[in-house]
């Protein structure tokens, strides 16, 4: 088992990383403020995990309250919350039960948020089934939900008091979720691990063969990656680098999610189309070569990403981003890459550049 520690003062916890770690209770217990929790999941997770999960938590003496949702990105809204809030109150869950997330983003974001808001915030704990949650989502701390004008629009900071990442998961994760994952396992090579960007390219294909120990070690590292970017910046606050420098990408990809509706492009292929055009857009600016430009080109499309974005049009492609979070005072704030490794926030990117960037890399 890897361990890493997310460092946040009183906040701070641990991330473990292994085979078996499903179904280790021991790893939980110390956690839970009474011997009750209520197990959030999906109705394409929960056959596969939940008896599992259940009939350890139960042997241990924890009682469980499940909590099943539809599954997709589509259900990432106030009528999933809803039904959480619903089912704990149902089952009088009180301040004492742990909230645990058992599946993808979707799932974590969701049962992130009702931990923040239910009684005014109970325990949560992370146990992601995705490559995409085990390298991201799961740590940080970031919950929320979908509004139709806009990705992640409604949410709070909630920290989990444990992230618990089982590789053995991810033997039943769909060829196209581990890619949309290795999207954001490479983002961590691209805006600050270069030595990590080039492990990536000499070992993608035994991570896209599903090889446990090169994902144990991908996961590792992206989670080592994430734990100091937010460690330095929970709340994403500081003005030059911090926490905004993980959303390469998002900006643009963003856009793609709620312009074709959610979950039509999975949130990791968003994000490639959208790195690609932050890639070209840095070419424009005089920062990254044609040469740098292709390697990340080449990189995408051997973890089968896409490398462009749908053609949406370029003035809808502005009125979508003009809503990024990231956007203060009427000002655009992208993340685009001075060289590969080495991510910065840009206000002044020419609009004329950002058109042509997008355009280049969206599919007519
Ligand atoms: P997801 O949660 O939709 O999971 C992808 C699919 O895989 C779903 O159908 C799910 O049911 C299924 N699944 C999950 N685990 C499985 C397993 N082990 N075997 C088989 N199928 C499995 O998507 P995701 O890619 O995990 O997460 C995307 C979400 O995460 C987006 O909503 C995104 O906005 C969010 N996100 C949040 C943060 C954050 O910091 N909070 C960071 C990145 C992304
Ligand atoms: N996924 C971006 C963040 O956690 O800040």
């Amino acid at each position: 088992m890897r361990r890493l520690t997310l460092s946040l003062g009183a906040h701070s916890y641990p991330i473990l990383i292994g085979g078996g770690l499903l179904t280790a209770v021991d790893q939980i217990q110390p956690f839970l403020r009474s011997p009750r929790i209520a197990l959030v999941s999906n109705t394409t997770v929960a056959p596969l995990y939940l008896e599992r999960l259940v009939g350890a938590m139960e042997k241990a003496g924890i009682g469980v309250t499940p909590i099943i949702l539809p599954d997709g990105e589509a259900y990432k809204n106030w009528e999933s919350l809803n039904l959480i809030h619903d089912a704990l109150l149902a089952a009088r869950c009180d301040r004492s039960t742990t909230i645990v997330a058992l599946g993808g983003g979707v799932i974590g974001d969701l049962a992130g948020f009702a931990a923040a808001t239910y009684q005014r915030g109970v325990p949560f704990i992370q146990i992601p089934t995705t490559l995409l949650s085990q390298v991201d989502s799961s740590v940080g701390g970031k919950t929320g939900i979908n509004h139709p004008r806009g990705k992640n629009m409604i949410g709070a900071f909630w920290q989990p008091k444990l992230v618990l990442a089982d590789t053995d998961a991810l033997q039943s994760l769909p060829a196209r979720e581990l890619s949309s994952g290795m999207a954001e396992v490479i983002k961590y090579g691209l805006i600050r691990d270069l030595p990590f960007l080039e492990w990536l390219e000499a070992n993608m294909e035994g991570l896209m063969a599903c090889d446990g120990q090169l994902l144990a070690q991908a996961i590792e590292r992206s989670c080592a990656n994430k734990a100091e970017v937010v460690a330095a910046d929970e709340f994403e606050t500081a003005k030059e680098g911090g926490r905004a420098l993980l959303n390469l990408g998002h900006t643009f990809g963003h856009a793609i999610e709620t312009g074709m509706g959610y979950g039509e492009w999975l949130h990791g292929e968003a994000v490639a189309a959208g790195t690609m055009m932050a890639a070209e857009l840095s070419r424009r600016l005089g920062w990254l070569s044609a040469a740098d430009v292709e390697r990340v080109r080449a990189l995408m499309l051997r973890a089968g990403l896409p490398v462009s974005g749908p053609d949406l049009g370029v003035s809808r492609y502005l009125e979508l981003m003009s809503h990024d979070k990231k956007v203060i005072a009427g000002s655009l704030r992208l993340i685009l890459l001075k060289g590969l490794g080495q991510a910065v926030i840009h206000a002044d990117a020419p609009s004329a550049d950002i058109a042509a960037a997008i355009e280049a890399c969206s599919r007519a």
